[in-house]
C-alpha cells in the first residue's frame, strides 16, 4: 500500500556509482510508475558540487543514460523536481546543521540511505544522532557490511545504538530480484513440488551466479574484498537459504526471515582441515570472451599486479537438518566466466531400479532448473521416449518461459526495494542475525586460506572457471550444468 504523507529520502554519496547507475535509476522508475507519493523529496549529498543545479546537470548527463526506457522529458523533469541538494563533506560535523536545515522544511517519513564506504556508516549515524535526525527514521546499509564477522559486528553494534532493527534495512539486491521472488511463489505457492523437496528425493542442489563482467573499474574495491566476500556470504547464502528454507508460516517479515536464519544457522561448518576439499579460489587469467580478447584480472585498474584475490568460487555445502542431511548444495560464482547466468539446479535422485536398457537413463536424471537471469524461466528435465521403432529415451523439458505469460515490464530489483523503505516493508531485507550467522559460516574459510596463503587457481577469462571446480562435483558423480540457454 501506499504511503499518502510525503516522505524525505536522504541520499549519502549522491554521486557515488551506486546512485548513478541503481538508486537514482529506481526512484525515478518509481516515479514513473506514479508509485511515489506526491510530496516525497530526495536529498542528495555529497560534497562535489556547488550547488543544486550543478547536481542537477550531473544527473543529466549521468544518470539518465542508466534509464530504460529512455525517461521522456516530461516524467524526467517532473523527476527533477523532486530532488534537493545539500553540500555535506562527510568528515565535517558542523556541515550536517545544513541537512538539517532542509530536512526541518519536508514533511512525512524519514529514509537516510547510506551509498557509501561502510567505513562512514558509523560516523554518518553518529552525526546524525547528535543533532537530532535520527528518531524514527530508517536507514538503509549498502553492502559490504564489514569485511569480516568483527567488522560487521561492530558496525552492527553501533547503527543498533542509533537506530532500532526495525528501522534498519540492510539491502541484498538479489532479494529484490522479480525471478528470487518468484522462487517463493514456486515454492509456497504450488504443492506438486514440496514433496520432492527434500533429502528422499534431490540428490544435489547448484547454485551459480556467473558473471560476464570483470571488476568494471572497481578494481581498489575488488582486490580488497574478493568473491567470497562479494557474492557467497550475500547473494548467494541468501539465495541458498530461500531454496533450502522450512516453509514460512506468512509472507511476514519476521517469517521469512526467521526460516532464512534457520537455514544459516544449520550450515554445517567448514573444519580448516576440509577447506580445500570444499572451496575452489580461482583468478582469472586473459582469454577470448564471446570472441573478444579481455586480459587478466591482474592487469585491471586498481588491482595490484601480484594480487591473489579470488574472482571465483565454488563451494560444497551442506546443511544439518532433517530435510537436507546428506544433500550437497554446490555454490559457483565468478567474474569473467563463458556466460552471464544466474540458476539453481536441483538434481533428483536416479530411478531406483532401471526397466529400460537406455543410455540416456544412465546420463541424465530428473532435474528443475530455476532460471533467474538474463531471462526467467523454469524448466523441468525428464525422459520421453523417441518415436519409432525400440524404446530409446531422450532428455526433454517442460519450459516455462515466463516472458510468455507476463508481458508486464519487469520491475527493477533496486526499484522494488527503494519502495518497500519508503512504505516501511522490511521483509526483503536482511536481518542481523542472518547477516552475521552468513559471515560466522564465511569466516572458517577465509581465515583458512590466509593461514595456508593458498593461491587461487587461474582460469581463463571466457571460462567456467578452474578445473578444479569440476572436479569438486566429479568426487560426487555429478557436473556444473552449462549448456542450458
Ligand atoms: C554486487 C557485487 O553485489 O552484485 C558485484 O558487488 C556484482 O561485484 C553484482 O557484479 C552482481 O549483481 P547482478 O544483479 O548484476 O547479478
Amino acid at each position: 500500500m501506499q504511503v499518502d504523507t510525503g516522505f524525505t529520502f536522504v541520499l549519502f554519496g549522491g554521486t557515488g556509482d551506486l546512485a548513478m547507475r541503481k538508486i537514482l535509476p529506481g526512484l525515478y522508475q518509481a516515479h514513473r510508475g506514479g508509485l511515489l507519493p506526491a510530496a516525497g523529496r530526495i536529498i542528495a549529498v555529497a560534497r562535489g558540487f556547488g550547488n543544486r543545479e550543478a547536481y542537477l546537470q550531473w544527473m543529466h548527463t549521468h544518470v539518465r543514460n542508466h534509464i530504460k526506457p529512455d525517461g521522456d522529458d516530461p516524467l524526467w523533469n517532473d523527476f527533477l523536481n523532486r530532488i534537493l541538494f545539500v553540500r555535506v563533506d562527510l568528515g565535517q560535523p558542523e556541515d550536517y546543521a545544513l541537512l538539517r536545515d532542509a530536512i526541518s522544511q519536508l514533511s512525512g517519513i524519514r529514509v537516510f540511505y547510506l551509498a557509501t564506504r561502510p567505513s562512514l556508516f558509523v560516523p554518518i549515524c553518529r552525526a546524525l544522532s547528535i543533532i537530532g535526525l535520527s528518531d524514527g527514521a530508517r536507514i538503509v546499509l549498502e553492502k559490504p557490511l564489514g569485511y569480516d564477522l568483527q567488522s560487521s559486528k561492530a558496525i552492527n553494534n553501533a547503527v543498533g545504538e542509533i537506530f532500532v532493527e526495525s528501522h534498519i534495512y540492510r539491502i541484498d539486491h538479489y532479494l529484490g530480484k522479480e525471478p528470487v521472488q518468484n522462487l517463493l511463489a514456486l515454492r509456497f505457492g504450488n504443492t506438486l513440488l514440496e514433496p520432492l523437496w527434500r533429502r528422499e528425493w534431490v540428490e544435489s542442489i547448484q547454485i551459480t551466479i556467473a558473471e560476464e563482467l570483470g571488476v568494471e573499474g572497481r578494481g581498489d574495491f575488488y582486490d580488497s574484498t574478493g568473491a567470497l566476500r562479494d557474492m557467497v556470504q550475500n547473494h548467494l547464502l541468501q539465495l541458498l537459504s530461500i531454496v533450502a528454507m522450512e516453509p514460512p508460516h506468512s509472507m511476514h517479515t519476521d517469517s521469512l526471515r526467521d526460516e532464512k536464519l534457520r537455514v544459516l544457522r544449520a550450515l554445517k561448518p567448514i573444519e580448516p582441515g576440509a577447506v580445500s576439499r570444499v572451496a575452489v579460489r580461482g583468478q582469472y587469467h586473459t582469454g577470448v570472451l564471446k570472441g573478444v580478447a579481455v586480459p587478466a584480472y591482474i592487469t585491471e585498474q586498481g588491482v595490484s599486479a601480484s594480487s591473489t584475490t579470488e574472482t571465483f568460487v565454488a563451494l560444497k555445502v551442506e546443511i544439518e537438518n532433517w530435510r537436507w542431511a546428506g544433500v550437497p548444495f554446490f555454490l559457483r560464482t565468478g567474474k569473467r566466466l563463458a556466460d552471464r547466468v544466474a540458476e539453481i539446479v536441483v538434481n533428483f535422485r536416479a530411478v531406483p531400479h532401471s526397466v529400460f536398457d537406455s543410455m540416456a537413463l544412465r546420463n541424465s536424471s530428473n532435474r528443475l532448473v530455476i532460471r533467474l537471469q538474463p531471462n526467467e524461466s523454469i524448466r523441468l528435465y525428464g525422459l520421453a521416449k523417441q518415436p519409432g521403432e525400440g524404446m530409446n529415451l531422450q532428455s526433454v523439458h517442460l519450459d516455462l518461459a515466463f516472458d510468455k505469460f507476463f508481458k508486464e515490464e519487469r520491475m527493477e530489483a533496486y526499484q522494488r526495494l527503494l519502495l518497500d523503505v519508503i512504505n516501511g516493508r522490511l521483509a526483503l531485507f536482511v536481518h542481523r542475525d542472518e547477516q552475521e550467522a552468513a559471515w560466522r559460516w564465511v569466516e572458517p574459510i577465509l581465515t583458512e586460506w590466509t593461514r595456508l596463503g593458498t593461491v587461487p587457481k587461474r582460469y581463463a577469462a571466457g571460462t567456467w572457471g578452474p578445473a578444479a571446480a569440476s572436479a569438486l562435483l566429479a568426487q560426487h558423480g555429478t557436473c556444473w550444468l552449462e549448456e542450458e540457454n
